[in-house]
């Protein structure tokens, strides 16, 4: 199996694709290879492929994950996430983060190394932003946190692939 890293997620108004994007090009430029999936294009499989993840999904429904689709496919690689280098990242309405602090346990419950604290954005949601939206025009995230989230996972990843490679 290679060093790679998936970065997966699922978003509705563009705004945890845009931080996919960048955490993706952080991993890139600090030289590891990341691939990019939305997660109606990957299933279970895609844990047995790639030894380091980056998940992103925004909070939804009261204070979880997308239900539909982000949900079935988590509890479908939980177990598989053991040992392995997982960050998780997504983008919020209203809340203060409850979502990603359970997400954050849930996914340490399942013995995966965590990079925390996840990654959370905050978006907008007055009036005008709703409007905006629902003709697709997406909010523009702030690029910077999310490739330094890159960079950093980037970093635990190598230096969890040195270690591995000498044993
Ligand atoms: C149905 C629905 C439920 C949501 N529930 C929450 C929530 O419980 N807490 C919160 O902070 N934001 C909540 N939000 C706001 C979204 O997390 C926010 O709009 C986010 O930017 C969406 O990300 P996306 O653009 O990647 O789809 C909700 C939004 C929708 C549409």
């Amino acid at each position: 199996m290679g060093a790679k890293v998936a970065v997966i997620y699922w978003s509705r108004g563009g705004s945890t694709e845009q931080m996919a994007k960048a955490v993706a090009a952080g991993l890139k430029e600090s030289g590891v290879d990341a691939d990019l999936f939305k997660v109606s294009e990957v299933d279970s499989s895609v844990a047995d492929k790639y030894n380091g993840f980056a998940l992103g999904c925004p909070a939804m429904g009261k204070e979880v994950l997308e239900e539909k689709v982000f949900e079935p496919f988590f509890a479908s690689i939980e177990k598989k996430l053991k040992g392995k280098d997982v960050a998780l990242f997504g983008a919020y309405g209203w809340g203060d983060g409850k979502w990603m602090r359970e997400w954050t346990e849930r996914a340490e419950a399942d013995g995966a190394k965590v990079l925390k604290p996840g990654l959370i954005v905050k978006t907008s949601t007055d009036f005008m932003s709703r409007i905006k939206q629902a003709f697709g025009k997406e909010q523009k995230i702030d690029q910077k946190p999310c490739l330094d989230y890159g960079r950093k996972l980037a970093e635990r990843f190598a230096k969890g692939q040195k270690l591995h490679n000498s044993k």
